[in-house]
């Protein structure tokens, strides 16, 4: 009875009693089944993130300076530190996961046509402010990985046609990566990104409400604008299931599901490993964004790179173009994905690539090989002298991880086996000192012992000299 009052008071105060039990008692399509619980889910993963994070915050120190010994703080003192990390983790690929589930069962039904265009726009504009979420995520745990990962997104912003420039800029807050950058990037993963996020959410579940959830697709029975309203009105009068709880229930125990799975990873797996503190000295770095990246990171880095520049701005412009046309080509007729047989085979060719470049990704054959061990005496073909300490320079300061000499080495840059046929000593130098593309620079790192004594040993790698570098 006081309960009652209570209620009526604040209904009478703010009308919100009578709007929630309206929404609760509303009818939903019927046949509406597991299918539809990820569009939920991903509300579930988010809230998660939201208090995740500002579990991070209390410790977390946003200055170029601070923020890896903070985050090192975090992981190996702060109680339930790792965990709390770890959860923020997992949270934030269950949240690109989840939603990619949902944009392909929406895609595949046919969801996003008459009346539901908006719900469908407004969900890609989702997907891509996660996705921006999730790379600033990975830019303010700011180690080694962060600083790659930032100039990998200038470098993309760059090739912009007349802007580009300007827009490399403004990520980075300058020339160069530091305090600035940091700054910058947080200011979008706490502030901005979060706020943009909850607001989109709003207008989706809104437009969610007020078109109603589809109803599952029927072969030969498609979406025609004049009439599909009043069917669906008449559907739900007739067969609707209720909101609550039936549909409530179901996506609830889909969420719950979803949190302990997140809980499970974050305890037995952790959070991402901290790589080294930032160093753009660090030429040895083996970077590399999370898993949910490695898709984009393969195509740049196994394309030519005369292509890359396109690819780069290409990609994802293209993809989001792609995505957001999609209710504009097809917003009416058939919606069973039977009838649709183009619209399926996208989806198959376009989840293949992805699987195969996440693949790609993981091996990389052409990203450094760390391990390579030192190239022995007898391929260098002296135990002493220049070119001995030349080899020596070769391997110490990682030229190994990315060129190969007769078998031993990484892939990354081209095999250097004969590279006295291909180069003078002249230009040798040149590449060395200044770097050229994805090969760093080495003119402020070695000394000009090591730098003579480098050339020395590589001027021996040429077929017909071979042996006056033994003779040496
Ligand atoms: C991070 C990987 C990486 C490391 C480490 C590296 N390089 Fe390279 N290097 C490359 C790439 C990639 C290229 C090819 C650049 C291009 O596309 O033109 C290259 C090119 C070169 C070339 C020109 C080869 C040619 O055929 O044109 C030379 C010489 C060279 N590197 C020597 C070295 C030496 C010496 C070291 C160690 C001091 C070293 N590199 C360390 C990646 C690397």
């Amino acid at each position: 009875m006081k309960l009652e009052k209570s209620l009526q008071w604040i209904d009478d105060r703010t009308g919100l009693v009578k709007q929630i039990e309206a929404i609760a008692a509303h009818p939903a399509a019927p046949g509406v089944k597991w299918k539809y619980v990820f569009g939920s889910a991903v509300l579930t993963a988010f809230i998660m993130q939201v208090v995740t994070g500002i579990g991070l915050l209390t410790t977390y120190v946003p200055s170029a300076g601070g923020a890896f010994e903070s985050l090192r703080y975090i992981t190996d003192k702060a109680p339930l530190g790792a965990f709390l990390r770890g959860m923020h983790f997992w949270g934030a690929s269950m949240m690109v996961v989840l939603i990619t589930a949902h944009v392909l069962r929406v895609f595949l039904m046919g969801s996003f046509k008459f009346p539901r265009e908006l719900n469908w726009t407004s969900g890609v504009l989702l997907l891509a402010t996660t996705l921006a979420m999730a790379f600033c995520g990975q830019i303010v745990r700011w180690d080694q990985n962060a600083v790659f990962g930032i100039v990998a997104a200038a470098k993309m912003a760059a090739h912009v046609p007349l802007i580009g420039p300007w827009l490399a800029r403004f990520i980075i807050g300058g020339d160069v990566v530091g305090t600035y950058t940091l700054s910058r990037i947080f200011d979008l993963h706490v502030f901005v990104l979060p706020i943009l996020l909850a607001s989109l959410i709003g207008l989706h579940v809104h437009l969610v409400l007020r078109n109603g959830v589809s109803e599952p697709p029927v072969p030969g029975r498609g979406v025609d604008p004049a009439t599909y309203r009043s069917d669906y009105r008449d559907m739900l009068r007739k067969e609707g299931v209720p909101f609550w709880p039936t549909v409530v229930l179901r996506d609830f125990t889909f969420a719950i599901g979803v949190v302990i799975v997140v809980l499970l990873l974050a305890w037995l797996i952790g959070p991402a490993k901290l790589d080294n503190p930032p160093d753009p000295s660090l030429i040895n770095a083996h970077p590399r964004p999370d898993w949910y990246f490695w898709w984009l990171f393969a195509l740049l880095a196994l394309l030519p790179h005369s292509l890359e520049n396109y690819f780069m701005v290409l990609t994802p412009l293209v993809i989001g173009l792609v995505l957001f046309s999609v209710p504009l080509v097809s917003n009416r007729g058939e919606r069973h994905p039977a009838r649709r047989p183009l619209a399926v085979a996208a989806v198959v060719f376009i989840l293949s690539a992805i699987v195969a470049l996440t693949v790609a990704g993981w091996n990389e054959d052409w990203s450094p090989r760390i391990d390579a061990p030192p190239l022995s005496a007898k391929i260098i073909g002296a135990s002493s002298g220049p070119v001995y300490e030349g080899a020596m320079v070769f391997n110490k300061m990682g030229c190994l991880f990315c060129h190969t000499i007769e078998g031993h080495g990484g892939t990354r840059g081209p095999e250097l086996t004969w590279i006295a046929d291909r180069l003078t000593r002249d230009q040798m130098t040149l590449r060395i000192m200044n770097g050229v593309y994805n090969m760093p620079v080495f003119g402020r790192i070695l000394s000009t012992r090591q730098t003579e004594n480098l050339l020395d040993f590589l001027s021996t790698r040429n077929k017909s000299g071979f042996a006056k570098g033994q003779q040496q």
